[in-house]
């Protein structure tokens, strides 16, 4: 079951335009062999809550959120708990995304804590993990050391059972447009599940992300190894979107 998840980051800007965004999504026309997964800003995930429960073709559409706190309640500022997302219907969470590390300086310390609250109220963890282009530089046995690090740290003492998603997202693939080579990708998403396995996350997915867009998707999903992927912008593209589901369905 291949796996579509839209992280639409801070857009878009009006509640209006997320509505017809959701919508227009979640009608293009899709098998049951894949999933959609839309991730917009906390502030719109009610009021589309509300939409997708009503829309015919729920099924295979799943609401994610991008970020989620390691309490559900207290004296926490700002902070969104996953209850309070499970509450919504929210069924994915996006953790330790590389902006989140890069801009709000968040450790692996915090995303460990942010997965085993997630995980214990129900909500799958997107998981992203990704290296810099000063490690790439030095080759993929590099990249597959520093993702391997992030996954020891991000998920140490944490059962996922069939909750996790790793999105692989190298972090100079992003917003781009330079998309990593998909056999790369392959051997990295091959590492990660021998890695995992064994481990507590037996049933753990794969996503690649990083400037995934129509046209090279089908050269990612191609692989079995390879369960989908986490889009940026090209998911605030409707044409785009009928596009990768279009692909996503025919596999
Ligand atoms: P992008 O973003 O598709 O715009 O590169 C992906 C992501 O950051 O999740």
């Amino acid at each position: 079951m291949k796996l579509f998840a839209a992280n639409w980051k801070e857009n878009p800007k009006s509640e209006k335009e997320a509505l017809k965004l959701f919508r227009d999504t979640g009608k293009v026309k899709r098998n049951n062999k894949m999933e959609v997964a839309i991730c917009p800003p906390a502030i719109y995930l009610e009021e589309i809550s509300r939409v997708c429960k009503k829309v015919k073709t729920k099924e295979g559409l799943s609401l994610g959120a991008q970020d989620v706190f390691w309490e559900d309640k207290g004296a926490f500022t700002s902070e969104v708990g996953p209850k309070m997302l499970r509450a919504l219907g929210v069924k994915y969470v996006i953790v330790g995304h590389s902006e989140r590390r890069k801009w709000m300086h968040e450790t692996d310390a915090m995303i460990n804590k942010k997965i085993k609250l997630a995980l214990a109220d129900g909500i799958t963890v997107i998981l992203c993990v990704g290296e810099p282009l000063s490690i790439r530089k030095k080759g993929i046995g590099a990249a597959k050391k520093f993702v391997a690090g992030q996954l020891a740290k991000d998920l140490k003492a944490i059962k996922s059972g069939n909750k996790l998603v790793v999105a692989y997202e190298p972090i100079w693939a992003i917003g781009t447009g330079r998309y990593d080579k998909p056999e790369d990708v392959r051997a990295m998403a091959t590492f990660i599940k021998k890695l995992l396995n064994g481990k507590h996350h037996q049933k753990a997915r794969f996503l690649y992300g990083g400037s995934v867009n129509s046209k090279n998707i089908a050269d990612y999903v191609q692989y079995k190894e390879i369960d989908g992927a986490l889009v940026g912008g090209a998911s605030l593209k409707v044409d785009e979107c009928k596009k990768i589901i279009t692909i996503l369905s025919k596999i």
